[in-house]
């Protein structure tokens, strides 16, 4: 039977108690972790989120009815107890209330539990499906329960910080209006407006910009964002951003003010210091260098290009690939000249599942024996050129492509990768930040077989390239920055047009007729009529900085409760089926059903 809790409250949390308290009568609540019988003694281990506190029953010393309660207690029952603070004799160093435990003259067992369906334990290897069917019990885990509690410093770090800067919070709704240029939207019938739909917002884009005309000047929002995209292990289909504006500001404002930011975060929530500025790459040279656009740089491996060689090859792979406008580039391993065949194999399937024919390589080893796929075709001049130009001495490998610009970047990029993975070239401990900038305005799409946005469409076209938006807007560059951190995008921003005309260009490149701009974008466009101060900004993903701050392998790992890569819920099992009569509200039939 269950008891309550009258009459009592607790002194601290299990995790709070000191030497200092030794000699006080307390009250501690909490979970039982484990409690181990030696006959007359029963340790229990009590845990809450702070940590776990030693609770020691002598039968010798106890009343026999909180011995025998005692002696009933099982895995996560929730009990109280009062007792005293002692010193302990048996001292575990490895947690901080080692040195103390509890002797207890009053228990109560507020809570019993079923068996567990998985131990509540730091390390355990049971699947993450049943994890998240109970993640209200996964959550008791100490890992995931400090991810959560990091990411709550961290929300606050950023709410702290931004308030200071003078930044005014803003809610903006949920319920928004359905726009072209992004993620696939999730939409919401209308009960009241048969027939028509709510999108939920993939950001708060527009109303943010909406919110600068109105004159708020600096706005953030810690806002709920929703996409139905292909799920990665750093992508959910609702996820949180951390999204900020500003009135009258230019690429550098937001930069140096973002650096402050990161740097406060840094210092606030794991008492690092983050140097700034940060480095800042171009896009272009990101790509060229690093096949990356969010390129990792705990570690050096840059991509050489070796165009210029390899024109005049006899390897034809290569003089074909420069004949076509295409590149031939290299990426160096340090030291791995010695992998085996099978390895290097292994490698050119790799860089093959990214759209390469094959990857050509050639490994001088320490004795200065040369094995290479292609050593058959080049003679002595051409191998020195190439390794000069890499820098490839005694004991290096070098891995080259020979492709379209953009298949050997994607493969380059991954390969790198999967190399400094394989032969642990990433320092864990590192925080290497990176901005990359001056993106290109627009990608073109050979689905739709027009240009797109790459940003979004509300995206400044940098000011040198005004006037090719007018005659070839494929090559304008953008105002626009990604925050990149240890590989990983984890923020993304940009000056917005603020004059009508640029926007409406903007419209016209992207392939909509007035009159559908109008349709889709007429509130920005009436709004941009009275008076847009210039703006910009930028939005983190909080659980992207939640994940790498807290080490998670995932990003499911810093959501309370996440979404599997099939963008449903285990423990809520939704999405789910909803009765005909709430459909027949909403006007709505499905089909097939
Ligand atoms: P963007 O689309 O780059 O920009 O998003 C900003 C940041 O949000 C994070 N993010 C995600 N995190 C988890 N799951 C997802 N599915 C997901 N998608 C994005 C990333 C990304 O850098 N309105 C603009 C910002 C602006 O221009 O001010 C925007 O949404 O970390």
């Amino acid at each position: 039977m269950s008891e309550n809790i009258l009459g009592l409250k607790r002194t601290k949390l299990c995790g709070e108690f000191t030497k200092d308290d030794i000699g006080k009568v307390v009250t501690v609540m909490g979970w039982v972790q484990r409690s181990r019988n030696k006959g007359s003694l029963i340790f229990v281990d009590l845990r809450d989120r702070t940590g776990i506190i030693q609770i020691v029953f002598d039968e010798d010393k106890c009343n026999s009815d909180i011995f025998k309660k005692a002696s009933e207690l099982k895995f996560e029952y929730v009990v109280a107890v009062v007792g005293e603070v002692c010193k302990r004799s048996d001292i575990n160093e490895k947690i901080p209330t080692g040195y103390i435990e509890i002797i207890p003259t009053e228990l109560r067992i507020l809570s019993e539990s079923d068996v567990l369906p998985f131990p509540i334990e730091d390390e355990i290897n049971t699947r993450e499906e049943l994890r998240l069917q109970y993640r209200y019990l996964d959550l008791r885990r100490t890992p995931l329960k400090n991810n959560i509690m990091i990411r709550s410093k961290i929300a606050m770090a950023y709410r702290n910080f931004l308030s200071e800067e003078g930044f005014i919070e803003i809610e903006t709704p949920t319920f928004c209006k359905s726009t072209p240029e992004g993620a696939r939207d999730y939409l919401v019938p209308s009960r009241v407006n048969p027939g028509k739909f709510y999108a939920l917002p993939q950001s708060p884009q527009l109303y943010k910009q909406l919110l600068m005309v109105s004159g708020f000047d600096k706005y953030f929002q810690i806002a709920r964002c929703y996409r139905d995209e292909d799920l990665r292990a750093d992508r959910q289909p609702e996820f949180t951003q951390v999204d900020m504006e500003l009135s009258f500001a230019d690429v550098d404002d937001v930069i140096n003010l973002n650096e402050r930011l990161i740097q406060y975060i840094f210092a606030k929530v794991c008492n690092i210091e983050i140097k700034i500025p940060f480095k800042r790459l171009d896009w272009e040279d990101a790509m060229d260098l690093y096949g990356s656009d969010k390129p990792d740089l705990r570690f050096d491996m840059k991509i050489t290009d070796i165009s210029e060689i390899a024109k005049n090859s006899n390897f034809t792979v290569f003089s074909n690939a420069i004949i076509n406008n295409d590149t031939v580039r290299c990426l160096k391993l340090t030291n791995g000249a010695n992998m085996s065949r099978k390895k290097i194999d292994a490698y050119i399937e790799f860089a093959k599942e990214y759209g390469l024919a094959g990857l050509s390589y050639i490994g001088i080893s320490e004795e200065g024996d040369i094995k290479s796929s292609f050593i058959k075709y080049v003679n002595e001049d051409e191998i020195n050129a190439i390794f000069d130009k890499t820098k490839c001495n005694k004991g290096d490998i070098l891995f080259i492509a020979a492709d379209s610009k953009k298949k050997v970047s994607q493969a380059l990029g991954a390969l790198r990768l999967k190399l400094a993975e394989d032969y642990n070239l990433i320092d864990e401990s590192k925080f290497e930040f990176l901005w990359v900038v001056n993106f290109p305005l627009f990608e073109y799409s050979e689905e739709e077989n027009r240009l797109v946005a790459m940003h979004h469409p509300f995206t400044s076209v940098c000011d040198k390239d005004i006037d090719l938006l007018f005659t070839d807007p494929g090559k304008c560059k953008a105002k626009a920055y990604d925050i990149v951190l240890n590989g990983n995008e984890i923020g993304g921003g940009s000056v917005r047009i603020h004059q009508p005309e640029i926007q409406n260009r903007m419209f016209e490149i992207l392939g909509f007729t007035k009159e559908k701009a109008e349709e889709q974008f007429g509130f920005l466009l009436n709004a941009f009529k009275y008076g847009v101060p210039p703006h910009a900004g930028l939005a983190y993903g909080l659980d992207r900085v939640a994940m790498l701050i807290s080490h998670a392998k995932s990003i499911r790992d810093v959501i309370a409760f996440p979404k599997t890569k099939d963008a449903s819920c285990l423990m809520v099992e939704t999405p789910s089926e909803v009765d005909k009569k709430q459909l027949d509200d909403l006007n709505i039939q499905i089909k097939n059903r």
